[in-house]
């Protein structure tokens, strides 16, 4: 599988931490210095997640010079669409003129790779050619926007890379490890006449110390177990693209890699968490900067609710 391009799309409102101060006992002191966000963009609201993956998705078959009637799978990575049927791919396979199967994948803030994983083994089998995996957000909408220490850390955005066949993935690790006492978000909207009570949603729930701990370590694991199926070491990486869940898990897991700070690019600091969307956001800013060049070796990570993890040794392809 090569990637062949890239595009994303950030709702118009940027709210900075200033902001968040009106309503919660916070202080944008304590943001920047625990988690390295001084904004993030949220949905407004005559904005919804269709319209952002639609534009991140048109932008990457822009990028790649691919047509929409050429692209034979889309593969929507979300925690939850506008909808809960049909599914953000269905909506964006006709918004975006495809005429190919959509599907959604879950797998929180890791599902970016997960996607990728899935788009590799339909090109890999034959299935499909062109691939597009959109990765979009609504973080805002999932947050409790009175619990400080969870609501200020997200934002909402989508990402997109087509991918077609190639060499580029070099090595990819999945894990998933079920365990709901640290980070989930509740739901039983409807309720039956059988038993079942509808709950009123309250929003994610973590315990961010025990995340932490999760995604400096399991990051760490991960990116070491695919540089070294790839047959390389960590000096061999040029870019690290990490879920931009909080600098400090960036920073640790640079400097427990003993790797210089350009190669662990950042983009927290204006988009805030914005989940499995966050990694192609970031591929596709560093694409547009001009930061990658042809023969590059990315090492991409995730971490997430499950707890899932991902992550993937990729080359650079597009010249
Ligand atoms: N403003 C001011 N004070 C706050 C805030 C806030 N927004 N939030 C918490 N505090 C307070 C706490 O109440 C606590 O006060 P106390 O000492 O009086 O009890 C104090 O700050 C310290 O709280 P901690 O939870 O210990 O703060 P910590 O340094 O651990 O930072 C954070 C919290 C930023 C959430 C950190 O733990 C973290 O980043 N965890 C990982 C998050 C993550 O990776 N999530 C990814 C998966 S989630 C997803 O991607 C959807």
């Amino acid at each position: 599988m090569n990637i062949w391009g890239t595009g994303s799309a950030l709702p118009a409102l940027s709210v900075d931490n200033e902001r968040l101060t009106k309503f919660l006992d916070t202080s944008d002191e304590w943001i920047r210095s625990r988690t390295g966000i001084c904004e993030r963009r949220i949905l407004g609201a005559d904005e919804t997640l269709l319209g952002l993956g639609a534009q991140a998705g048109a932008r990457a078959l822009e990028d790649a010079g691919v047509l929409p009637a050429d692209v034979d799978l889309l593969i929507c990575a979300t925690l939850q669409g506008d909808t809960i049927t049909p599914s953000l791919a269905s909506l964006l396979q006709a918004q975006m003129g495809l005429a190919c199967p959509a599907f959604d994948l879950n797998a929180a803030c890791s599902g970016f790779p997960y996607a990728l994983n899935a788009a590799d083994a339909f090109i890999a089998s034959g299935k499909a050619r062109a691939v597009l995996v959109v990765a979009a957000e609504g973080l805002s909408r999932l947050a409790n926007w009175t619990d400080r220490s969870t609501c200020v850390l997200f934002g909402d955005g989508a990402g997109a890379v087509l991918c077609g066949p190639g060499e580029a993935l070099k090595a990819l690790k999945l894990t998933s490890a079920g365990a709901k006492q640290i980070l989930y978000a509740d739901a039983e909207p409807g309720g039956s006449p059988f038993g079942t009570k509808a709950r009123a949603f309250a929003g994610i729930h973590m315990e961010g110390q025990e995340v932490y701990r999760f995604a400096v370590s399991s990051c760490l694991r991960d990116l070491e177990a695919v540089i070294g199926q790839a047959g390389l070491t960590p000096d061999d990486i040029d870019c690290f693209v990490l879920h931009q869940a909080n600098k400090r898990i960036v920073e640790a897991v640079r400097a427990r890699l003993r790797q210089p700070e350009d190669k662990f690019p950042t983009n927290i600091e204006r988009r805030g968490n914005t989940s499995s969307a966050s990694i192609p956001i970031l591929l596709d800013e560093l694409n547009r900067a001009g930061r990658f060049k042809a023969g590059d070796r990315l090492a991409l990570a995730a971490f997430g609710a499950g707890l899932t993890t991902g992550a993937c040794v990729i080359e650079w392809t597009k010249a």
